[in-house]
């Protein structure tokens, strides 16, 4: 009996098992996306691995909540397909779906009149009545430490700074626990500790197997801790690879229609991006 319910939830719903390395956990195949009559996104192909952090970047209105909304398999595209750990997306039942990938929207609106703990709570409430519903004391609390939200644990989210709601929303999908983890701007809200604090937390996940897609305007912060960057310029991926061989100069200047010039940091050699300014 023991044996059923770790395999399968009491509710018969297969548990998932730990991806390998390297296993593509969402992927998008001839993504076309129309949205109010436009082309959103066009021909997109893009995959999310284990054991990866890959950084959605690229202007403003380029397309990257809608690719990351079809990768949460939040949005149907209208050509195309997306596949979450290896079958269509749309053959998964939602409660499947959320024991296997965890999503924050780009600026969730959030207005919970719960303690910051309950609301961390809630990200495991997929896993009530399966045998890892052990788990959920340890999840929250690894969560509220990860993101630095315990010393205000015990107050209402609703009278947190901005940033702190962002930490506690971010504490509530780690809480969450599932393989592919999507992040739509977590960085936006916060100081500069915070953001590399929640791109350490990228990597660290990426590195214990998890499968990272994080949307990110600082380019910086995505060349130092992406694996891979997906730049996306009017719906289409313009660039994809490694940070250092996506992030040139040429290419930033003309996807942003901002001058820039990209420098190799001094220790690490990561591609450092800035304006160009007339000084
Ligand atoms: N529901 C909608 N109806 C019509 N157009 C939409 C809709 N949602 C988004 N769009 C348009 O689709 C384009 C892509 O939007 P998206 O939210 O994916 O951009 P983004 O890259 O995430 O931008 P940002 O950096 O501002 O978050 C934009 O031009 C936007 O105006
Ligand atoms: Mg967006």
């Amino acid at each position: 009996m023991r044996a059923m319910t770790s395999l399968f939830g009491m509710r018969g719903r297969e548990l998932p098992t730990r991806p390998s390395p390297g296993t593509v956990l969402a992927q998008a195949e001839g993504l076309h996306i129309r949205l109010g009559g436009r082309s959103v996104l066009t021909d997109v192909d893009l995959a999310a691995r284990s054991g990866e952090v890959l950084a959605l970047v690229g202007p403003n209105g380029a397309g990257k909540s809608t690719l990351f909304g079809a990768l949460a398999a939040d949005l149907a595209p209208d050509r195309g397909q997306v596949s979450i750990s290896g079958r269509p997306a749309e053959g998964w039942s939602a409660p499947e779906l959320a024991l296997r990938r965890a999503v924050l929207p780009q600026s969730a609106v959030l207005s919970f009149p719960f303690p910051v703990g309950e609301v961390v709570r809630m990200g495991r409430a997929p896993w009530a009545g399966t045998a890892l519903e052990d788990e959920d004391d340890e999840a929250v609390a690894e969560a509220m430490a990860a993101t630095e939200i315990v010393e205000f644990g015990q107050r209402p989210f609703s009278a947190l700074s901005g940033g702190e709601r962002a930490r506690v929303a971010l504490a509530r999908v780690l809480a969450q626990r599932a393989a592919l983890l999507l992040l739509d701007e977590p960085t936006a809200a916060l100081d500069l500790r915070h953001q590399e604090l929640v791109l350490r937390i990228c990597r660290d996940r990426a590195t214990a197997g998890d499968a990272v897609v994080v949307v990110l305007h600082d380019l910086g912060l995505a060349a130092a801790y992406a694996d891979r960057v997906a730049v996306l310029h009017d719906g289409r991926i313009a660039a994809e690879g490694a940070p250092a061989e996506v992030f040139r100069d040429e290419l930033l200047s003309r996807v942003y229609r901002q001058p820039v010039e990209v420098f190799p940091h001094p220790r690490s050699g990561a591609p450092v991006v800035l304006p160009k300014r007339a000084l």
